[in-house]
């Protein structure tokens, strides 16, 4: 498998820590210390929808197919609006597809399972051209009257277009299950039999917890994959890491080794968006000139679950 277009979207408004600043209790100073955000984009005036399609048509663009020529839709999302149809299915038209898709939901390491899925897909022979879609709103699932989880994310939307070929080297996907150390419930409607009504709770987040965690699980993840593909961190050119927060890429950093200008972040522009912060992220350092032909990139990302996920590359166009 490789990938041979990719694309991006964020919102049109743009909001800095001193914009939140106006009504919750933080300070541009503490989080940009804490976590190296500086702004984030939300949606306001488009929907997910909006930037989901306009991140997939410019994938299929750069990727020189038609939308006819994609076999399979894969997305992945946390949560929106509707609980179903999934976003594939919502999307899809308005894409220009006519394929079958599905949704998958493994939080901020969508990204990494879906590249696992789509490869798999290939190899039995299901699919040859594959879209995979990360379109994410995590701001819709915070409690804006508290500062502890709002200040951390934005919305976003990243794809790209795979197909046959021989980059996609090796995934390891971990899962630990632990619901408390990040969770969001929606309400849900109450039967005559049920004594009180289902409501939902926005994001709750163990924030310590999930720093550690994210740490040691990536690093292991990352460390696994090299020794058994027998590379070491210096064969590595770029280690393309979920982006939530700058010093836990530095933690990770730490364990696994290499210089800072190999772990690229744009968190500091966009905050976490979840499962798109991967997608969104190559998909600038391509149309930046960073990403060549026979790099070794390793993509590595955590999420709620816990689950961790990495994969390694060795680049074809
Ligand atoms: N502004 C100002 N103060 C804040 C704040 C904010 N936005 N959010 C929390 N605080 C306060 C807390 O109330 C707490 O105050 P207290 O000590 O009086 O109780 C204090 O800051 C905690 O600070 P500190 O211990 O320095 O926080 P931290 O180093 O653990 O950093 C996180 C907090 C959330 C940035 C960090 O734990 C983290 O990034 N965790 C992982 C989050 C994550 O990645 N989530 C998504 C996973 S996909």
């Amino acid at each position: 498998m490789k990938i041979i277009g990719t694309g991006s979207a964020l919102p049109a408004l743009r909001v800095t820590n001193d914009d939140l600043a106006k009504f919750l209790d933080t300070s541009d100073e503490w989080i940009t210390t804490r976590t190296g955000i500086q702004a984030r984009h939300l949606l306001s005036t488009e929907d997910l929808y909006d930037i989901a399609v306009d991140a997939s048509v410019k994938a299929i663009k750069a990727s020189g197919l038609r939308p006819d020529q994609i076999d399979f839709l894969l997305v992945s999302n946390v949560a929106n609006l509707h609980v179903t149809p999934g976003l594939s299915a919502i999307v899809q038209k308005r894409i220009g597809l006519t394929c079958a898709g599905l949704d998958i939901n493994v939080a901020c390491a969508g990204f990494v399972n879906a590249l696992m899925l789509a490869d798999g897909m290939m190899k039995a022979g299901h699919a040859k051209n594959i879209l995979i879609l990360c379109a994410e709103e995590p701001t819709k699932y915070c409690d804006w009257k508290e500062r502890d989880c709002s200040v951390l994310f934005g919305d976003g939307a990243g794809a790209v277009v795979v197909t046959e070929g021989t980059a996609f080297k090796d995934v390891k996907l971990t899962m630990i299950s632990d619901r408390d150390v990040l969770y969001y419930e929606r309400g849900m409607e109450t039967t005559p039999f049920e004594k009180e009504y289902i409501k939902g709770q926005p994001l709750v987040m163990k924030g310590k917890e999930l720093f550690r965690t994210a740490v040691s699980e990536s690093a292991k993840d990352i460390n696994a994959l090299l020794k058994r593909n027998g590379l070491q961190h210096g064969d590595i050119d770029w280690f393309m890491l979920h982006q939530a927060n700058k010093r836990i890429i530095d933690g990770i950093r730490h364990i696994v080794g290499g210089p800072d200008e190999k772990y690229p972040t744009v968190i500091q522009k966009y905050g976490n968006t979840s499962s798109a912060s991967i997608p969104i992220m190559l998909d600038e350092m391509i149309a930046d000139g960073k990403v060549k032909a026979g790099q070794k990139i390793v993509m590595s990302a955590f999420g709620a679950g816990f689950v961790s996920a990495a994969c390694l590359w060795e680049w074809e166009f």
